[in-house]
């Protein structure tokens, strides 16, 4: 047996993630963290960015039925109930200009990305990509994050994450870097969490 599925076979995740009808091991990372600091509220207003297969979306689906749960990924993605996917490169003007047509002046309460960049294999053009879609997160949390809204944004390890953490703290009150249990041990992938957007002018 191959270590990889020997630890395909260890990985309690997949088990349980066939079980619950998720389509991707994501769904556990949002869904610990969403224990732990209650982000997700029924009845508001989330975006969600580099959503395929649609693990997290499963899970705002259940979650925020009430709500508005906009997603985008590049990919496309087979339905999920009550929530407005948008596939397209979010870097590009034009979906972000959709998905502010579907908000349609509603501000986001919580702004989520698991956007990854396609690897190259060369670190430091795959930090660079990392932290062009971060800023571009941000920028878009700028524009459309309510006052004391919150982000949880996925980011890698290495250059470009302590400037990227500094810029965090100055937008938010509250900022935790956090490995939910269900992300790999050996994968450089940790999500920030800023809870209490300062909106400035
Ligand atoms: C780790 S996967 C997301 C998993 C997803 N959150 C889930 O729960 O199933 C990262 C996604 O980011 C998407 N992505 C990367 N760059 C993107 C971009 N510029 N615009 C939109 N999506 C992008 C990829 O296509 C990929 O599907």
């Amino acid at each position: 047996m191959s270590r990889w599925h020997e630890r395909q076979q260890k990985d309690i995740y997949i088990k349980k993630r066939a079980s619950m009808g998720y389509r991707s091991r994501a769904s556990f990372k949002l869904e610990q963290l969403n224990q732990r600091y209650h982000l997700i509220k029924n009845g508001s207003v989330v975006v969600e960015l580099g959503s395929a297969p649609g693990g997290w979306s499963q899970v705002l689906s259940r979650l925020n039925p009430r709500g508005v749960n906009i997603a985008c990924d590049l990919l496309t993605m087979d339905p999920v109930a009550r929530v407005d996917f948008i596939q397209g490169d979010f870097l590009e003007k034009s979906v972000q200009v959709k998905m502010a047509e579907i908000l349609n002046g509603q501000q986001i309460s919580l702004l989520l990305s698991d956007l990854a960049p396609n690897l190259t294999g060369n670190r430091v053009v795959d930090q660079a990509r990392c932290y062009d879609l971060c800023d571009n997160v941000l920028g878009f949390g700028h524009l459309h994050l309510v006052e004391g809204g919150a982000l949880l944004i996925k980011v890698f390890h290495g250059q470009g994450f302590d400037d990227f953490l500094k810029t965090i703290r100055v937008d938010f009150k509250q900022v935790h870097v956090l490995k939910p249990d269900a992300s790999r041990s050996e994968s450089r992938e940790v999500y920030i969490l800023g809870i209490g957007f300062v909106k400035r002018n």
